[in-house]
């Protein structure tokens, strides 16, 4: 019978592990999953865990969601991929229509790929390629600080985690870094957007933000209002606007697309993550009928997007976003959403008292407690993340921020009992 001592032992001999020093594992073993119901994930040896950050922010209705499960076996008795240039098949069909509906309107296409960071690739070489088509060079890319877009070097690119980019910097595309509204606030950031504008005027190919929440930038959070003029900065200053809601997509932030909530159209929307709900991976980059039909001639005239992915357009993949959808639409997951993160927001109450908390802040069922007075070195995170484990709770803080994300299906006392585990690993680091 597998163990968890026994998968462990096989893994770390060949497994080389995301985001992750290696060694670690040495100290802080790692914990092999044997199964997954709801809010729940099992290891080997019969412990559960609270998946309390949606198994990196994806699933949204939990493990093993019957509906979602269904939908993917039916899919799999007929067509489980198809290569995607010349050919194509009902579920992607479905779904691009039901993400034009639901999206901002004015997206009116969309192209597909297979996670997060390539959606963010491909809307930076549309935008580029949408000048070029036009004999125009923009190549000047604009992200704010504490941004995070993701890893492949694009999108690296783009972001500003010292963290992931640092070690990179020599070879990466040249991106140039507004403020950020969360960090110093809207008046100071938009500014600094202009200043750039200014400066770029012309140059610039696009601007691509995290709309309300930088997540991996320690969920560092700011206001609609900026969304709102920096949209109207763009405009005056003919600049596309990307929005990257592969994090905050979805309903994270309380509304479905962060976007749409402060009834902005972006130029580009990202989207990935939630949108197969946690199942598999998928992403779709959504753009006008304007920007597409920049790219729209014969085929010589050489100005098609010919930016590829083996895995583009999944049969699987679709038909597990077509299920996700089913639910937001049968079961009013936003509206229903709302007593929840009321609920989330009265139990962070109590971590505002403790002496060595800076801050907690919410945005929809997105939440986070900042500590203060540690140095980066002892890795209280790291700390904090082993006694969650011990205590049936998964977290994963960044750095000395710890976070909830859970999958919207946690039920009041599952709440309860997250935030309670993280308050008592927080008061016992005081001493
Ligand atoms: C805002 C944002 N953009 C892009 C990405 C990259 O997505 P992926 O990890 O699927 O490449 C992430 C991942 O965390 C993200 O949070």
């Amino acid at each position: 019978m597998l163990t968890n001592k026994i998968v462990r032992e096989r893994d770390f001999a060949k497994i080389w592990h995301p985001c992750s020093q290696m060694k670690d594992y040495e100290t802080l073993p790692l914990i092999p999953i044997k199964s997954g119901k709801g809010a729940y994930l099992y290891d080997f040896d019969d412990n559960r865990y609270l998946d309390a950050i949606s198994s990196w922010w994806v699933n949204l209705f939990g493990h093993s969601n019957e509906h979602i499960n269904k939908k993917i076996k039916e899919q799999l008795e007929t067509l489980e991929h198809v290569i995607f240039a010349g050919f194509t098949h009902k579920s992607a069909v479905e779904l691009a229509e039901r993400l034009v509906d639901i999206t901002p309107k004015g997206l009116d296409k969309l192209f597909f790929a297979d996670n997060g960071s390539s959606a963010i690739e491909i809307a930076l070489k549309m935008s580029f390629q949408y000048y070029k088509n036009q004999n125009e060079i923009r190549d000047v890319f604009i992200s704010l600080e504490n941004s995070y877009h993701g890893e492949t070097m694009g999108a690296l690119a783009v972001g500003d985690v010292a963290l992931y980019k640092k070690i990179y910097d020599e070879i990466l595309i040249k991106t140039v870094q507004a403020k950020s509204p969360a960090l110093v606030g809207e008046e100071t950031a938009l500014e600094s957007m202009e200043t750039l504008f200014k400066k770029y005027r012309g140059k610039i190919a696009a601007v691509v933000i995290e709309p309300l929440v930088q997540c991996a930038g320690s969920m560092a959070m700011y206001d609609k209002s900026y969304i709102i003029n920096l949209k109207k900065l763009c405009i005056e200053y003919d600049v596309f606007l990307i929005a990257d809601e592969i994090a905050v997509g979805f309903g994270r932030t309380g509304e479905m697309f962060a976007s749409a909530s402060a009834g902005v159209v972006p130029d580009f929307l990202c989207l990935s993550k939630g949108i197969t709900g946690g199942y598999l991976p998928l992403s779709v980059v959504m753009m006008s009928d304007e920007i597409y039909n920049a790219f729209y001639c014969d085929y010589l005239e050489g100005k098609s997007f010919l930016d590829s992915h083996s895995y583009t357009g999944n049969a699987l993949a679709c038909s597990a976003a077509n299920a996700t959808l089913d639910i937001f639409e049968k079961e009013s997951v936003i509206e229903k959403n709302r007593a929840k993160i009321e609920f989330l927001s009265m139990c962070l109450k109590p971590f505002k008292e403790l002496p060595n908390v800076a801050e907690v802040r919410q945005r929809g069922f997105i939440a986070a407690v900042e500590l203060k007075g540690y140095d980066p070195k002892k890795r209280v995170g790291l700390e904090i993340y082993k006694f969650a484990l011990k205590n049936g709770v998964l977290l994963r803080p960044l750095g000395n921020v710890i976070y909830f994300m859970p999958p919207y299906i946690i039920t009041k006392d599952e709440i309860k009992n997250m935030t309670t585990v993280a308050y008592s690993a927080i008061k016992d680091l005081i001493v």
